[in-house]
């Protein structure tokens, strides 16, 4: 399952992109806001982190048709090889996901809340699918909800890839990677749930007592 984070927190971006092998970053305009700098700045920086080979993903701000086109397009000019354009797959979206495609942009259709907006967005064109898991969860099952995506996919063969979004727990990402979807993109809280595991470090701390107590040091040489 690729691994990706959910943040514009570009000093989040570093840590994780040093520690772990992340296969990229989404954001979305709240996200970008959040980090309190020019958009540009921080998009640039962003680019900049990233090696080639993983994934940017930006959200298109316009909500009509027009403006997402033209913003695809400009967000294509960033500089950076793999990036995908979100898009909201509004009625507009939808419309632009099909124009967007046909520009040999790759799209992320994003704010997805029913299996048959995913159904629409991948026929449309979407190279990859966000579903918002616990967003979901607000009107039934969420998790379920995304492997019906993934059957859906499965059944017919399209060429997409669900990147699962909007997480407010590791058990939901858990769940998934069971179910085999393809991506999860995670916020930075969720990522150190993942991350950081206590019984883990405490079993090393007692390793290198016992060592010390033994052999006087810390390491090997
Ligand atoms: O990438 C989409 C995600 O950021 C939405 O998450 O936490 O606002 O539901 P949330």
């Amino acid at each position: 399952m690729k691994l990706i984070l959910d943040t514009a927190d570009t000093t989040a971006i570093r840590y994780y992109n040093d520690y772990l092998a992340l296969d990229g970053v989404t954001t979305n305009p709240t996200i970008i806001t959040k980090s309190g700098k020019p958009y540009v700045d921080v998009l640039k920086e962003i680019v900049e982190i990233l090696d080639e080979d993983q994934a940017l993903y930006v959200q298109a701000v316009s909500e009509d048709y027009e403006g997402i086109v033209e913003d695809a397009k400009w967000l294509s000019t960033l500089g950076k090889k793999n990036i995908y354009i979100k898009i909201p797959v509004t009625n507009e979206g939808l419309k632009a996901i099909k124009t967007v495609h046909k520009l040999g942009i790759k799209i992320l259709a994003t704010a997805i809340y029913s299996m048959d907006q995913a159904y629409l967005a991948m026929h449309a064109g979407a190279d990859a699918l966000a579903p918002y898991v616990n967003r979901m969860c607000y009107y039934g099952n969420g998790v379920d909800e995304v492997i019906n995506m993934q059957t859906i996919i499965d059944n017919y063969g399209y060429n997409t890839e669900i990147v699962a979004a909007s997480f407010k727990n590791a058990s939901q990402v858990r769940e998934l990677m069971l179910n085999g979807i393809g991506a999860c993109t995670v916020p930075v809280d969720v990522m150190a749930q993942l991350f950081n595991n206590e019984n883990t470090n405490n079993a090393v701390k007692e390793f290198t007592a016992n060592w010390e107590k033994t052999y006087g040091k810390k390491t090997l040489r």
